[in-house]
């Protein structure tokens, strides 16, 4: 098989004339293009994306979003405190990969950005800190470490910090697919959010975090999960289980060693939302994960431990925070040196419903 459509004959490829030359000019007065001059690109024989690999450190990004906390205010316009990941690979844009936005959000002490909403589909992820609540379609949710908040498309959400001390999190969107597909809308809201109450536990909570249980007035199938936040301390259980079934000899984690969950819409059992998959991994100490490579994008924060990347065949050692991007068909792999927790996101819903994924593990 041919490796790349330069190794093939090049059967189209017509002789230099002042003729073609003409042709070509023609061509571009007509914004026009041949295929034949830019298969390779619009073709490939593989995804070769432009984004890159790329690693983030959470003791580079911190203190440039607190340093944005005393220089920026937030408000309405601006919106967000919020600083995106911007792939090198794809500027000028601030894309993390050609459809994932991610970004580090700073909120002061007792502030508040105020409510909008949008047809982009959002999640916050908390590595560090607490004492800020966001308010889903009214309804305050109590942001802890460790937990995962969705903003799905359309639901109104503002944010306000309780507490005397900032707060940071990682803010992840479908922003570059939802612009490169002019699907987006946008909508302003109140100033201020619409609920300043402080609960444990969110009125949507209340009603859908029983696992297994449902209630009869939420048998319709939404899109997104109603289920507004994901708590650490079901996530730590549910990991921990499995690495104990495993030492008991049941079978119960993904793989030797690897112990993962992911994040899922109670009402379909699919992703969280339609167009962004969350997941969770934990690697006992010891453990490396075959080498893999799959279609579509991904992002990846390491919540705690210690432990090395391998990321298109560079090691990088991973600490608290960290977020690093594998684009389309990269390869990656982890070792963990102690226990290794991670926070994983991705397209794939879009890549799967599309009939677009591919998987290839065990490369080396
Ligand atoms: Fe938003």
């Amino acid at each position: 098989m041919p490796e790349d459509h330069d190794s093939v004959a090049h059967g189209m490829q017509p002789e230099d004339s002042p003729e073609l030359r003409a042709l070509y000019a023609g061509f571009e007065k007509y914004s026009m293009k041949p295929l034949w001059t830019q298969l390779g690109d619009l073709m490939p024989m593989h995804p070769k994306p432009q984004a890159v690999p790329y690693l983030w450190r959470w003791s580079d990004l911190l203190p440039l979003a607190e340093a944005s906390g005393d220089l920026v205010p937030v408000g309405r316009g601006g919106e967000r405190r919020a600083i995106g990941l911007a792939n090198p690979g794809l500027a000028p844009h601030a894309y993390c990969t050609p459809t994932l936005w991610a970004a580090i959000q700073y909120l002061g002490p007792r502030e508040t950005a105020p409510e909008h909403r949008h047809a982009q589909n959002a999640f916050r992820f908390v590595v560090e800190g607490e004492g800020v609540w966001t308010v889903v379609n009214g309804d305050p949710v109590r942001m802890s470490r460790g937990d995962l908040l969705l903003t799905p498309g359309w639901q109104f959400h503002g944010h306000h910090n309780d507490r005397d001390a900032p707060m940071a999190w990682l803010d992840g969107l479908d922003i570059p697919f939802s612009q490169q597909m002019d699907v987006g809308f946008f909508e302003f809201g109140s100033d201020r959010v619409t609920d300043y109450a402080t609960p444990d536990y969110s009125r949507a909570e209340r009603l859908w975090a029983y696992p297994g249980l449902r209630p009869l007035s939420g048998l319709a199938e939404t899109v997104a999960s109603p289920l507004p936040a994901y708590r650490w301390e079901l996530t730590d259980r549910a990991l921990a289980e499995q690495l104990l079934l495993e030492d008991e000899g049941v079978p119960a984690t993904w793989a030797p060693g690897h112990a993962a969950i992911r994040f899922s819409n109670p009402t379909t059992g699919g992703d969280v939302m339609p167009t962004i998959r969350c997941e969770f991994h934990r690697l006992r100490e010891g453990v490396a994960t075959p080498e893999r490579r799959d279609v579509g994008s991904s992002v990846w924060q390491c919540f705690e431990g210690d432990g090395v990347l391998v990321l298109n065949g560079t090691r990088h050692k991973l600490a608290r925070g960290d977020v690093f991007v594998v684009p389309s068909w990269i390869t990656w792999a982890l070792e963990a040196e102690g226990q290794l927790d991670l926070f994983h996101f991705s397209d794939a819903p879009v890549m799967e419903r599309l009939h677009f994924m591919r998987t290839e593990t065990g490369l080396t």
